[in-house]
């Protein structure tokens, strides 16, 4: 440990003692005057490591998964996170694993030295009801509270520091089995694909899924969960070697949609062009027919691309299906023929994220090693900025996560970080 005047700090690598935090740590912060691209944006300062609450938890961040939303906080679009929850600096990250460092005086289910990830939700302390146990809240969802929020987004002390806070409830064992850079990469897009397919969706054994994107952050983790629950999951990507992959994933089959040029669905589209888009959708459908060897459509439609597919989505659908939707990256204004929802009888269902129970549920299946994440790159600690850049620059697949305490990749445990 380092002291300098009265600050004292822990080097980035240097292991310290569990229960013992010192004052400052290094965090790479946004700030409004440095608004922009990931690059400007993420900056590495000394800052104070925070007080915690009574159910809340400090965590030393050994690796931290990087997700959109921190390119969004460095934009400082479409909000300032910085207004949201006040501070007048951010630190992101939405995804960690590390080590509980310290516990608040009413945590009970974690302590000092256990190895955990976390997942983002952020629970609503003011309203309904608080649970830190280990997913037993019976019937009540604590996404319902009207000010549920995603943690190291729309709250300050993310991941992108030496030490993050959480609240107990987040907690999750890490999977013994991962080193820590790969346990630190999945939460939030595998949790919010676990929740739109089996408890938004409730997917059964013997349906079909369609999954849009199925190569990418969420996809991969759809196409997995539908072979561990036996459904057929057929994937839509963009090139036939995202297909294959998804094909190794579990996927039965999968379209690629460059084959498909009149599909995406754009306003202002003149008569001819309607007409071509419809003609598409349609041979769209058989080629799924041609998947399944039989006349049959897609039970539910995981949907996370918006604008430009949702009508497809709506028209594929089979009759009395799903479309679960729970994002929008080609425009959030939905257009859709309603005639073929409301004959149909179809239903639209919003997902976002996940709460403690998904997420508790969906790891056991990572424990148990039966979903794996895509990682497909792994950072430096002084790389945080390049690797929000990459993704903001569309460079990205799969996953991605950074070292912070880790010195190296492939390290399993806290014994292998003292070394
Ligand atoms: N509400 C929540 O809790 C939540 C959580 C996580 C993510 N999200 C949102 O969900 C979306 C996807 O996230 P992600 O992490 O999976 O992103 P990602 O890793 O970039 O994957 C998305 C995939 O969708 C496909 N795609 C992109 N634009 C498309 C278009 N116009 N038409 C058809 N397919 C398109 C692309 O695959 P191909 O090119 O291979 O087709 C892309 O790889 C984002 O908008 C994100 O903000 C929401």
């Amino acid at each position: 440990m380092a002291t300098s005047g009265t600050q004292t700090t822990l080097g980035l690598h240097e292991f310290g003692t569990p229960g013992e935090a010192p004052a400052m740590m290094k965090a790479w912060a946004i700030r409004e005057d440095r608004f922009g691209e990931p690059l400007t944006s993420f900056v590495e300062e000394e800052l104070p490591i925070p007080e915690i609450g009574d159910e809340e938890v400090l965590v030393r961040v050994v690796a931290a998964g990087v997700n959109y939303n921190g390119v969004w906080a460095g934009l400082g679009k479409p909000v300032s996170v910085l207004k949201v929850h006040g501070d007048d600096f951010h630190i992101a990250g939405s995804d960690v694993a590390g080590i509980v460092w310290k516990v608040g005086a009413k945590v009970k289910s974690w302590q000092p030295g256990d190895e955990v990830i976390a997942h983002c939700h952020y629970e609503d302390t003011s309203h309904g009801r608080r649970t830190q146990s280990k997913g037993d809240f019976g019937s009540y969802d604590p996404m319902a509270a009207p000010k549920s929020q995603i943690w190291g987004y729309e709250t300050n002390y993310g991941s992108f520091a030496q030490f993050c806070r959480v609240q107990a409830q987040q907690l999750l064992n890490k999977p013994a089995h991962m080193p820590w850079e790969l346990a630190s990469c999945y939460a939030l897009t595998y949790f919010t694909a676990y929740r739109m397919l089996v408890t938004r969706g409730e997917i059964s054994p013997g349906e079909v899924a369609l999954i849009w994107g199925g190569a990418g952050g969420l996809g991969s983790f759809a196409v997995q969960i539908c072979r561990e629950l036996g459904v057929k999951a057929i994937a839509v990507v963009s090139s036939d070697e995202k297909g294959e992959k998804c094909k190794e994933l579990g996927a039965v089959g999968y379209i690629n949609r460059t084959e498909f040029e009149n599909l995406p669905f754009r306003w202002g589209e003149t008569p001819e062009e309607g007409k071509a888009r419809f003609g598409d959708m349609k041979a769209m459908g058989k080629k799924i027919w041609e998947i399944l060897g039989e006349r049959r459509s897609p039970d539910i439609v995981f949907e996370h691309s918006g604008e430009q597919t949702f009508p497809t989505s709506v028209f594929l659908c089979s009759k009395f299906g799903r479309v679960v939707i729970c994002g929008a990256t080609s425009g959030f204004n939905l257009h859709f023929d309603v005639r073929y929802l409301w004959m149909m009888q179809k239903q639209i269902i919003g997902s976002h994220f996940a709460n403690a129970l998904d997420c508790l549920r969906g790891n056991s299946l990572v424990e148990a090693g039966r979903i794996q994440p895509f990682l497909s790159k792994v950072y430096s600690y002084d790389k945080i900025p390049q690797a929000h850049q990459d993704m903001f620059d569309n460079k990205h697949v799969g996953n991605m996560a950074c070292l912070v305490m880790a010195k190296n990749e492939g390290l399993m445990n806290s014994g292998d970080l003292k070394g």
